[in-house]
C-alpha cells in the first residue's frame, strides 16, 4: 500500500510485537532492525515513510493520546487502565487474546475482613468491586502478581491469564471474569483528521489481514 503521509506507530516489545509482525508486513511494512537484539527505540521500515516506536505497553496509549505515534498497538487491559482518551480504537487485531480475571487460593476466605487485592490494573478493579458494591482495598504491583496471595500481601489478584498455566503452578484459580483482552489498534485522534487517507489505508489493509488470519486458524 501506498503511504502518502509519514507514520509513527508505537508497538511493546516481546509477545505483542511478534504477533503484530505479519499483519504488518500485510501493509508491507517490515522493520529493518529486530528490537529484541537491537538497543534502538525509533526504528525505521522497509516503508520510507513509517517507523515503528518500541515502548513499555503501558505507555502505548499515552505516546498515541499526544501524537508522539499516530497510531498504536496496545492491549484492551492497557486501554482500559488508561481510559481511552485522545485515542480512536477502529480495529481489533484479535492478537495478544487473553482473559482479565480474578483470582486467588480455591478457599480464599471472605467475610472477616475487607478482601485485599493485589493487581498493576487498579482502574479496572476499582471498577469490577464498585459495580458489585463490594468494598476490597486495593494493593498496586508491578508483575508477578500470583505471587501476592502466597505470601499474605493479598487474598485476591486481579490480573491477566492466557493458559491458566502460572496460576495452576501457584495453586491458584479463576474466580470472577472481569474482561476478554486483546490487542486493538488505536489512532490519534488529530492523526484521524490529518493523515485520513493514510490511517484509513492502512486500517483497511489491516483489517484484511486480520481476516486473513482468522479464516486461516478457524
Ligand atoms: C502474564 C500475566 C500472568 C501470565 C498468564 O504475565 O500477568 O502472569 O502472563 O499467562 P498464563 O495464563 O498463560 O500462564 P507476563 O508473562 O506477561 O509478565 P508480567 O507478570 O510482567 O505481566
Amino acid at each position: 500500500m501506498q503511504f502518502d503521509a509519514p507514520i509513527t506507530i508505537a508497538l511493546s516489545k516481546g509477545r505483542i510485537y511478534k504477533q503484530a509482525l505479519p499483519l504488518l508486513a500485510a501493509a508491507g511494512i517490515v522493520p529493518r532492525e529486530d528490537p529484541e537484539t537491537s538497543r534502538k527505540l525509533i526504528l525505521d521500515t522497509t516503508q520510507p515513510t513509517v517507523r515503528l516506536v518500541v515502548i513499555r505497553a503501558s505507555d502505548v496509549p499515552t505516546y498515541v493520546q499526544w501524537g508522539a505515534a499516530d497510531v498504536g498497538v496496545a492491549g484492551k487491559d492497557v486501554l482500559m487502565e488508561h481510559g481511552g482518551e485522545g485515542l480512536y480504537e477502529p480495529l481489533d487485531l484479535e492478537i495478544g487474546r487473553c482473559r482479565m480475571m480474578v483470582a486467588g487460593p480455591r478457599d480464599a476466605a471472605v467475610g472477616e475482613r475487607r478482601p485485599r487485592v493485589a493487581t498493576k490494573y487498579v482502574a479496572s478493579t476499582r471498577r469490577h468491586f464498585a459495580a458489585q458494591g463490594r468494598q476490597v482495598d486495593i494493593i498496586k504491583l508491578y508483575g508477578s502478581m500470583e505471587l501476592a496471595p502466597l505470601v499474605g500481601l493479598a487474598d485476591l489478584i486481579v490480573d491477566l491469564v492466557e493458559s491458566g498455566n502460572t496460576l495452576k503452578a501457584n495453586g491458584l484459580v479463576t474466580l470472577e471474569h472481569i474482561a476478554d483482552v486483546s490487542s486493538r489498534l488505536v489512532v490519534n485522534k488529530a492523526s484521524w483528521k490529518m493523515k485520513h487517507g493514510t490511517v484509513t489505508a492502512l486500517i483497511e489493509t489491516l483489517r484484511q489481514a486480520v481476516a486473513a488470519a482468522r479464516q486461516g486458524t478457524e
